[in-house]
């Protein structure tokens, strides 16, 4: 059976002053049906790894593979449009720290919505259905009142006081 992902020689470097900064080294790893844990210190390039498989990977920065393969598909030979219908419907990433992931002048509703009209092209009320019924499928109490909230509120908050 053809495996999931395959991973072969990654690299994800970025230029600085002092030369160039190799966050990622030569990685290689397959995943075939199973789930597959990656574990390293703080900076040791676990969400450099996650945002090359969805090639995003912004400039300066430089990605390398011999091979990024989806179910035998090298993802290295996608066009951009291939790559956006890869995203979000074959992988996803979930980001972990919502102060840089999430928009803090945007609702928590109006984000998530936003997300899944892109790939589901459903109309405004479908969405905003959808996203209440995500809300609550994760056990957020009140998804109404985290629907219209802000993600970054308590900063906000906080900036205006100090
Ligand atoms: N734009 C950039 N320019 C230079 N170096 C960067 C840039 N972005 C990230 N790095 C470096 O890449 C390395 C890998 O970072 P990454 O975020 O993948 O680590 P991580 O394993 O996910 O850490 P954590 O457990 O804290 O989430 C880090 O040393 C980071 O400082
Ligand atoms: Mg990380």
């Amino acid at each position: 059976m053809t495996n999931l992902l395959e991973v072969e020689n990654l690299t994800v470097k970025f230029p600085t002053r002092n030369g160039i900064f190799e966050a990622v080294r030569r990685i290689s790893f397959s995943l075939g049906r199973e789930r597959l844990g990656i574990v390293g210190e703080s900076g040791s390039g676990k969400s450099m790894t996650g945002r090359a498989i969805l090639r995003l990977i912004k400039k300066p920065g430089i990605l390398e593979a011999d091979r990024i393969a989806l179910e035998g598909e090298n993802l290295l030979d996608f066009s951009e449009k291939q790559m956006r219908s890869v995203r979000g419907h074959r992988i996803s990433m979930i980001m972990q720290d919502p102060k840089f992931s999430l928009n803090p002048v945007m609702r928590i509703g109006d984000q998530i919505c936003e997300a899944y009209r892109l790939h589901a092209r459903s109309s405004r009320a479908e969405a905003r259905k959808k996203t209440l019924t995500m809300l609550e499928n994760v056990l957020i109490r009140d998804p109404e009142r985290v629907f219209n909230a802000y993600p970054m509120k308590c900063l906000v908050a906080w900036g205006s006081v100090s």
